[in-house]
């Protein structure tokens, strides 16, 4: 049912200009992700996962096809509103926190235009939202990588997007805490009734947080569908083993941390 999607992507077809001329990365994918959702873009590196966010996001010009946001289009290859305009967050692994700036200034940097008591009110939910409010006075370099994350969260968080966006936001930790944090970020997420798109090559993490996931092979989505369905049901040869290839790899990394087998 598109219409009453709150992220609607429809046959988005994407390019980029090279030296070798025009070259077709996205290649009319449709997605409908429902209000409250967190919906996963999983596949391997390459697919096209990142340049769909940037698309989402704004950044790229869509050469077919629509994209709406709560009803509203926001990108046709007519034309499109500029991402300042929109209300969507981001947050990428290598969107680095300011490393001169305390973690409450971190924060609120997106919301220097409000009133100072309105923005230290935010700010303080914030902290509170991702556990953080001892930690407010701290630089980044004081924190851990996993309470990093959760700042840069927090950061993207504070202007009260409609939509967030998320592009490997853990990929630079190690297993445990991405896990972990995956859980901590679902539940932060479910709390403030988010719609979000996160963007993974981890099926582990993507299983952990979303309630929709798309395996996405070459530009297209080759699957959408719970993680339950993505196991018992696969659409294709191609979905079955990389269901079966990553869950092997998942299983063989935690051994190996358990200590139980040597890396070959
Ligand atoms: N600015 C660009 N100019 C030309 N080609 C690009 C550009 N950005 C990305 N590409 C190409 O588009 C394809 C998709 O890239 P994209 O970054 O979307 O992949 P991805 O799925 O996010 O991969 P990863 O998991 O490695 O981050 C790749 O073949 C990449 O080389
Ligand atoms: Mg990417």
């Amino acid at each position: 049912m598109p219409h009453s999607a709150f992220l609607n992507l429809h046959n988005i077809s994407l390019a980029y200009d090279t030296p070798e001329g025009l070259k077709t990365v996205v290649n009319q994918l449709d997605l409908q992700l429902e209000r409250g959702h967190i919906g996963c873009l999983l596949g391997a590196s390459g697919c096209g996962k990142t340049t769909v966010l940037r698309a989402i996001a704004g950044f790229e010009p869509l050469r077919q096809g629509r994209i709406e946001v709560n009803q509203e289009l926001l990108s046709t290859p007519e034309g499109s509103i500029a991402p300042e305009k929109r209300q969507v967050g981001m947050m990428f692994q290598d969107y680095a926190l300011f490393p001169h700036l305390s973690i409450e200034k971190n924060i609120g940097f997106g919301l220097r235009k409000m009133d100072k008591t309105v923005r230290a009110h935010r700010v303080a939910e914030m902290l509170n939202l991702v556990g953080l409010e001892s930690l407010a006075q701290r630089y980044p370099h004081e924190l851990s990588g996993g309470q990093q994350q959760r700042v840069a969260l927090a950061r993207a968080l504070a202007p009260e997007p409609s939509l967030l966006l998320l592009d490997e936001p853990f990929s630079n930790l190690d297993v445990d805490t991405r896990e972990r944090l995956a859980f901590e970020v679902r539940e932060i997420l479910q709390k403030t009734g988010l719609t979000a798109l996160l963007v993974t090559h981890n099926q582990a993490e993507a299983f952990a947080i979303a309630d929709r996931i798309g395996v996405m092979k070459d530009g297209l989505i080759v699957q959408w569908d719970t993680a339950y369905g993505l196991h018992t049901q696969p659409a294709n040869d191609f979905v079955a083993d990389f269901i079966r290839r990553e869950a092997l790899m998942t299983q063989r990394a935690q051994a190996f941390m358990r200590g139980e087998v040597v890396a070959a």
